[in-house]
């Protein structure tokens, strides 16, 4: 209820000017956001991948509406992965990026799934001559289909293209079969939006069993299952069902954002896991919080009582 109510009035002036300027917001966006510029997030990275953990990088801001930024969205990553490649970060997919479609053009008025798709080509192709990949993020579920179209548009050229699918919809079980196809890399998440019940699990509990059918489906598939999680149970059932599928450590991992969790990234890692952290920067962090602050209850409570005694 709580995460639904503030999700909901997350879009309001009046919320955004509270979180923006409350003194308590610095430290939790210090928490979950690597800074504001690629150096930080690039030193940040190296920090992660000498301590044995993976990287993908999100360069904060969605729902672009004008085709300039689009642009410069696009010019940001290619030159965030120039900067991961001289720093010899992204060989091999150590540090990856993650990209929202809607933050390179998929909102726009006009050819919006155009642009988009001719902006993820681009970073696609800068981000193979790094050595490295790209995961193409799920937001509403409105954007869904187009996100699946573009993806399967660009796989052809490249075929380690990332996607994800959110197990609080209804529809991703089915989306995990169609995905399971050899070395399809496909990350499963719970989901950090709010969609209406047509189309989603209206309870935590019936989206965690959404989660284990779906992650059944991927393990048990040929390609390459990102798990990405931070939920004890889930993340026990995923470490079953790969043993049961004889699957290699190397054959799938586990992920987590950052902020996150931090002993059990590393607690994951050092059993051999892959683990690969989500790592977010640059200004635009406000929407990001607020999903945030939402998965968490305890985090809202804290947030709103730093908010009443700041008063
Ligand atoms: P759940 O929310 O049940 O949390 C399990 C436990 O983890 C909690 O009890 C708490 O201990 C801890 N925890 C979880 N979130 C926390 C937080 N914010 N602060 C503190 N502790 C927290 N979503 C989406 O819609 N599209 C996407 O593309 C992605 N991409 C993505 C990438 C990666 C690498 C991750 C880890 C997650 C995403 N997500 C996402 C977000 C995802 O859908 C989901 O909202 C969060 O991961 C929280 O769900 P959990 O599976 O962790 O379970």
């Amino acid at each position: 209820m709580l995460r639904r109510m503030l999700l909901a009035a997350s879009g309001s002036d009046r919320t955004r000017q509270l979180i923006t300027t409350a003194p308590v917001t610095r430290g939790l966006v210090a928490r979950y956001v690597a800074g504001e510029t690629a150096a930080e997030a690039v030193a940040v990275t190296q920090g992660l991948l000498a301590s044995g953990l993976l990287v993908s990088l999100d360069h904060l801001g969605e729902d672009t509406r004008d085709p300039d930024q689009a642009a410069a969205v696009t010019a940001e990553y290619t030159g965030l992965l120039g900067q991961l490649a001289a720093a010899g970060l992204a060989r091999g997919g150590r540090a990856e990026v993650s990209v929202k479609p809607t933050a390179v053009g998929l909102g726009l008025a006009e050819h919006g799934e155009k642009t988009a798709t001719e902006n993820i080509a681009r970073i696609c192709a800068a981000a193979r001559e790094a050595g490295t990949t790209v995961t193409v993020d799920m937001e509403e579920h409105t954007r869904v289909d187009a996100t699946l179209r573009i993806v399967d548009q660009l796989r052809p050229d490249h075929p380690d293209l990332g996607c994800v699918l959110q197990a609080q919809l209804r529809r991703s079980v089915a989306d995990c079969a169609g995905l399971a196809t050899a070395g399809s890399r496909v990350r499963l998440c719970k989901g950090a939006y709010d969609p209406p019940d047509s189309v989603a699990f209206p309870t935590r509990h019936e989206v965690d069993r959404s989660y284990a059918r779906a992650l059944r489906v991927l393990m048990n598939g040929p390609g390459y299952p990102m798990l990405a999680t931070h939920d004890r149970r889930l993340i026990q059932i995923a470490a079953a069902q790969a043993a049961l599928a004889a699957r290699p450590p190397e054959s799938f991992e586990f992920q987590m954002l950052y902020g996150v969790r931090p002993a059990e990234q590393r607690r994951l890692a050092s059993t051999g896991a892959q683990v690969r952290v989500y790592l977010p920067y640059g200004s635009d962090w406000y929407r990001y919080l607020v999903r945030r602050l939402a998965e968490r209850p305890a985090n809202v409570s804290f947030f709103l009582r730093s908010l009443a005694s700041a008063r």
